[in-house]
């Protein structure tokens, strides 16, 4: 075995065990009611979350993989997040508490067994510890998931962390980004996802993007000039749904007399005016730039922004350049409970000066949820194929929940526009004037 192999062993391992140890954080803050409990019609009882992703981990690797027997065949179905919708998830004969802990429990024990024997190379499933990285994302991306319900959820707060960093820089303005090609997407990223690829070369035109995103000032400029009840900043579909679903806030924030409070994790406070805006959906974002006579950045000019280097001509990994994030970069892996306010991260700004792209709130783009040319479905058609659509709008960055495992400068998210229970914000754009330059 070589070393290579043997140091990749270990850096799967290492994740696997990060992943659930944050998977352990979300599910022994509660009671075993709480678990069992729908707290929302949006989310599905944590303890679905918990036994789905022990599920994905035995199909996955243990079953394809490893080629071992099954550990629980008969809850396949259960578990099948394509088979039942999360609104009707409380009512199936689901694992206990207990029984779902021990479940998959069970399953990593195994996993941990095939890493030991599986050679990681060869087979495209295997090949860099593709299927092991996967289930490490997948864990991660339900982690999120899960801190979106422990939000939803009402009661004390069960959940503590570190306040999220100061501003150390101003972070105001656009930056200009020159017209040309650049590579969007990878070829070359190992647990890069199937809709991450192919690499493509996209040609943008020059356009102005906001610095940091949208702050809760900002914000909330827009509630007070009225733009909650004016329909020409919304588009059709934005205004029904606005009038529809009752919207005129962000989710989770509420008016104390003349000022706007919001409940995070169980505690109200004032909201803070330059931390980004989260909570938002698509059609609130596309109506604020409206408003503020703007829109909202194409999903390939916010990759242009976050990965070209204009120094060599190449696309980085991060908006930093090639490292892995570190603390110093970005607000990620659900350190703090909160997005830090803008201009905390200059150490994670892009060549063109833009700053937290990566963390803190995850961005709307305006951007439909599309293969790139030339995709292929890896492993399976339900990954990312079967939710190209024109009714999902792609997000980008990551936030301060996503993990630095589940996020790269090529990541792509998608949700429907009306969704506001994730962790979404947005910056803002324009087009650069004809012959404009920086
Ligand atoms: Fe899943």
């Amino acid at each position: 075995m070589t070393v290579e192999t043997e140091r990749l062993r270990t850096t799967v391992a290492a994740e696997l065990d990060r992943a659930r140890r944050r998977t352990t954080t979300l599910t022994e803050a509660v009671d075993d009611d709480d678990l069992v409990r729908q707290h929302s019609r949006l989310m599905s009882p944590l303890v679905w979350d918990l036994a789905h992703v022990g599920n994905q981990e035995e199909l996955w690797l243990v079953r394809d993989v490893g080629g071992r027997e099954p550990v629980r065949h008969d809850i396949d179905e259960l578990y099948d997040a394509f088979q039942h919708a999360r609104v009707d998830r409380p009512a199936l004969p689901l694992l206990g508490p207990a029984e779902a802990r021990a479940y998959v429990s069970t399953v990593r024990d195994k996993a941990l067994d095939v890493l030991d024997a599986v050679r990681l190379d060869g087979r495209p499933l295997v090949a860099e510890g593709f299927a092991f990285g996967m289930i490490v994302q997948h864990e991660q991306q339900h982690d999120e998931t899960m801190l979106a319900t422990h939000q939803l959820r009402t009661g004390a707060p069960v959940l503590q962390a570190e306040p999220p960093p100061s501003a150390r820089v101003p972070a105001t303005g656009e930056a200009f980004i020159p017209g040309g090609p650049f590579t969007m997407g990878t070829d070359t990223e190992p647990w890069a996802l199937d809709n991450e690829r192919p690499a493509h070369v996209v040609d943008v035109p020059a356009f102005h993007l906001d610095v940091a995103p949208v702050t809760n000032a900002r914000y909330a400029e827009f509630i007070d000039a009225g733009g909650y009840d004016d329909p020409r900043w919304w588009s059709e579909a934005g205004w029904a749904h606005r009038q529809r679903a009752s919207l005129g806030a962000p989710l989770h924030w509420h008016r104390d007399g003349d000022r706007w409070v919001y409940t995070r994790f169980g505690r109200t406070t004032p909201v803070v005016p330059d931390e980004p805006v989260v909570h938002v959906c698509f059609h609130e974002a596309q109506a604020f730039a409206a408003w503020a006579g703007r829109r909202l950045p194409t999903e390939a000019e916010w990759e242009k922004a976050a990965r070209f280097d204009p120094a060599t001509g190449r696309a980085r990994r991060y908006p930093w350049g090639d490292e892995d994030p570190q603390p110093r970069h970005a607000n990620l892996g659900q350190r703090h409970l909160a997005p830090a306010p803008v201009g905390a991260y200059p150490d994670g700004a892009s060549p063109y000066g833009v700053q937290q792209l990566i963390g803190d709130v995850w961005e709307w783009t305006s951007t439909d949820f599309h293969g790139y040319p030339g995709f292929r479905a890896f492993p399976y058609r339900e990954y990312s194929e079967v939710f190209f659509s024109p009714e999902y709008k792609v997000l980008r960055g990551g936030s301060f929940g996503t993990d630095r495992a589940a996020c790269r400068g090529t990541f792509r998210n998608w949700d429907y526009p009306i969704r506001r229970q994730i962790f979404a914000g947005f910056r803002c754009a324009r087009d650069a004037e004809p012959g404009e330059s920086a």
